[in-house]
């Protein structure tokens, strides 16, 4: 087996599109593995079905659990099925429980490594993203780094010069490819609508950050629209917040959507509300502004250039000037152009000239 690529979130399988379909292209056998970290339908088969993914091989079932629980399960299965294939190399996409645990056991197991999207900091180890970042840039062997920034910041921590290489980022490539086959959900809000995005264990794990994100949607004012993730769904539901927000009058909840439709609903929106590190990228990808509802700057290109306004739902000033900017975005007073950070949708390419050469 040439490559293996091991995947368990959504926006992993959405990373994996472009670069299965070069590898495809050029005929290099390759094999998916899904954890089984994501597991419903519209986090998972939706991706595998509309972006025409192959079939993983194997499907893990680690299922949720705790930080450990799901990186341990994973991580002894990952490794069965690496000695069962025995790969030339192990792909792995993201910041993710999945990613760790599979870079570790390929690692582990002397199998070369390539971390696709290597080198994006938060610098603050509370987010839980950033260990697994960390520790899989500083183990793996071909580094992917989706923009400048990215880049330096693995020379900055010692990573041998060699080993990385700029490519631009997947998830532009795989915008790009879907954007125009995408369904239209305008006629939900004719009139226009701010997109929201909200899953992060930061913004979900305590109450009263929830009730403080229900309170800023409150105050918006404006048509939303909120494709929830069940872990967010869930937690409306343990802290009894749901009845409350399912009151906002102009808030439309629905289903996740499939990739295609994202594309869609990010071209057509006003503005992205969300804690979505891919997301809020995206919307750059299409001028749209994004209330970056973290104090966390994933992107700094964006953020030093208006694309992202980073926003702790704890820093009153912080949510006063959101709701300031956003009310000057519906006003029509903001114009952004489509900004060059993330290379020129050629990413997947590029990353297969580095697997080619190890295969
Ligand atoms: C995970 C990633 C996060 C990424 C996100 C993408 C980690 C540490 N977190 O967060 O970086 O941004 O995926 O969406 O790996 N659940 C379901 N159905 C599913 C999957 C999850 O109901 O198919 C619910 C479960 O209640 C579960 C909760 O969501 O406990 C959280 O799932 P988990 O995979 O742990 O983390 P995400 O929040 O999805
Ligand atoms: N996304 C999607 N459908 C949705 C919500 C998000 O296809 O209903 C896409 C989004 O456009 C981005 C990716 O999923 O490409 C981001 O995943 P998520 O927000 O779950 O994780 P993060 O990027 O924060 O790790």
């Amino acid at each position: 087996m040439d490559v293996m690529h091991v995947v368990g979130n959504r926006p992993q399988f959405i990373k994996l599109s472009p670069v299965s379909r070069e590898l495809r292209k050029r005929g290099i056998q390759e094999v998916i593995i899904h954890t089984g970290q994501h597991y419903d339908a519209n986090l998972s088969e939706i991706f595998f079905e509309e972006l025409d993914i192959p079939e993983p091989a194997r499907n893990l079932d680690v299922g949720s659990g705790s930080h450990a629980q799901v990186t341990g399960a994973a991580m002894i299965r990952i490794e069965k099925v690496i000695e069962e294939f025995t790969p030339k190399c192990v792909v792995v996409y993201g910041d993710t429980n999945s990613t760790l645990a599979a870079a570790l056991a390929a690692a582990k197991l002397c199998i070369p490594l390539i971390h696709v999207e290597a080198g994006p900091r938060t610098y603050n180890k509370t987010n839980p993203e950033e260990c697994n970042r960390v520790v899989v840039d500083h183990i793996s062997d071909y580094l992917c780094a989706p923009d400048r920034i990215s880049f330096e910041n693995l020379i900055k921590e010692g990573i041998a010069k060699d080993k990385i290489f700029f490519t631009g980022d997947v998830m532009y490539d795989e915008f790009l490819y879907c954007l125009l086959q995408g369904q239209d959900n305008i006629s939900l809000c004719p009139d226009g609508y701010i997109l929201m995005t909200w899953h992060r264990q930061e913004n979900t794990c305590n109450r009263e950050r929830m009730e403080k994100i229900i309170c800023f949607i409150e105050k918006i004012s404006y048509d939303i629209i909120l494709p929830l993730h069940p872990r967010t769904k869930k937690f409306l539901e343990v802290y009894g917040l749901e009845e409350r927000i399912n009151k906002i009058p102009y808030l439309k909840i629905i289903e996740p959507v499939g990739y295609k439709e994202m594309t869609v609903l990010l071209n057509n929106c006003k503005l992205l509300v969300s804690d979505s590190g891919g997301a809020s990228k995206e919307a750059s990808f299409v001028g749209k502004k994004c209330i970056y509802m973290l104090d966390l700057n994933i992107w700094p290109e964006l953020v030093e250039n208006g694309y992202i306004q980073l926003m702790d739902i704890d820093n009153n000033e912080m949510v006063e000037r959101s709701l300031y900017e956003i009310k000057n975005i519906l006003a029509g007073r903001k114009w952004l152009c489509r900004p060059e950070f993330f290379g020129n949708g050629n990413a997947a390419v590029k990353i297969v000239d580095v697997i080619e050469k190890i295969v």
